[in-house]
């Protein structure tokens, strides 16, 4: 295992080989005025060591919900995740913030880029927030960004880009720590045919040759028929899609529709 949790396993936990995700009856509800909304009402599943995992559901069901408590960017209204023996639980939130530099890259729908930064200053932002040696953060940006077929598009800002190549400005960025997990949501959401192609070859690629654990969020169910698994989020909870069926996505959720604010993660 290349990555070690920052701290030993805690007692009565399974063993870290268990899987890179536990997840036990994790419940969150949020509350807008005197409305509570109970989104996630006791999901539970593994995700283990080297698989691609495709979350789907009626958009409102939670799946961004469930991607940020898996980042620790969140935290559940009870319930328990645990990363390789660690319970978020009992993580403070420097813990949370040192499990996710060093082993989870994000990557959004949206991109999340920096405007005012170059790509490559974008890519490089990570390794220099985890004071990492400017000199080597500066080489592997530009090398990532190369393997992206982005040489020619160093110097330029996200606005100057398109989105697939934003995206990939964006993945670049998610591995520069090199990471073990992907936490994706809606990678291709907004991206047209040929962009969402690229940016799949590449998450396709992480997979295979590098063994990376990947949470996907999408809508698109042929996308997530790319993956080992398909989990369905009904009802607040996550079901799981026997290979080769069409996800039973159900009603749409009836709190869907209430506007939020998102946490920022960079
Ligand atoms: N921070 C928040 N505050 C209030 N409501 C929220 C918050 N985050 C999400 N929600 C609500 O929770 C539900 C699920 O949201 P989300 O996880 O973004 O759904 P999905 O990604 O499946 O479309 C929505 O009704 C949304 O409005
Ligand atoms: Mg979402």
């Amino acid at each position: 295992m290349a990555c070690n949790p920052p701290a030993a396993p805690l007692e009565g936990q399974p063993p870290a080989a268990a899987g890179v995700f536990e997840v036990r009856d994790l419940h969150r509800h949020f509350r807008l005025e005197k409305h509570r909304i109970d989104v996630l009402q006791g999901a539970s599943f593994l995700v283990a060591e080297g698989e691609w995992v495709a979350l789907v559901g009626r958009s409102g069901c939670g799946k961004t919900t469930l991607l940020h408590l898996l980042g620790g960017l969140d935290r559940p209204s009870s319930g328990e995740i645990v990363c390789r023996g660690l319970a978020y639980s009992r993580l403070d939130a420097q813990a949370r913030a040192a499990l996710r530099r060093r082993h989870f890259g994000f990557v959004f729908q949206s991109y999340h880029l920096f405007p005012e930064l170059s790509a490559h200053e974008n890519v490089m932002l990570p390794a220099l927030q985890w004071r990492r040696d400017r000199q080597a953060a500066r080489q592997r940006a530009a090398e990532l960004l190369a393997g992206f077929g982005l040489a020619q598009r160093l110097r330029h800002r996200p606005q100057e880009l398109s989105g697939g190549e934003q995206q990939r400005v964006a993945l670049a960025r998610a591995l520069m720590n090199e990471p073990d997990v992907i936490l994706a949501d809606e990678p291709t959401g907004n991206l047209d045919v040929t962009a969402a192609r690229e940016i799949i070859a590449i998450l396709q690629g992480l997979h295979r040759e590098r063994r990376k654990t990947i949470v996907m969020v999408t809508h698109d169910l042929r996308l997530a028929a790319l993956a080992d698994r398909i989990l369905v989020i009904r009802e607040g909870r996550a079901h799981p899609v026997p290979p080769g069926s069409t996800p039973d996505l159900g009603p749409p959720p009836l709190h869907h529709g209430a506007s939020y604010s998102q946490p920022d993660i960079r």
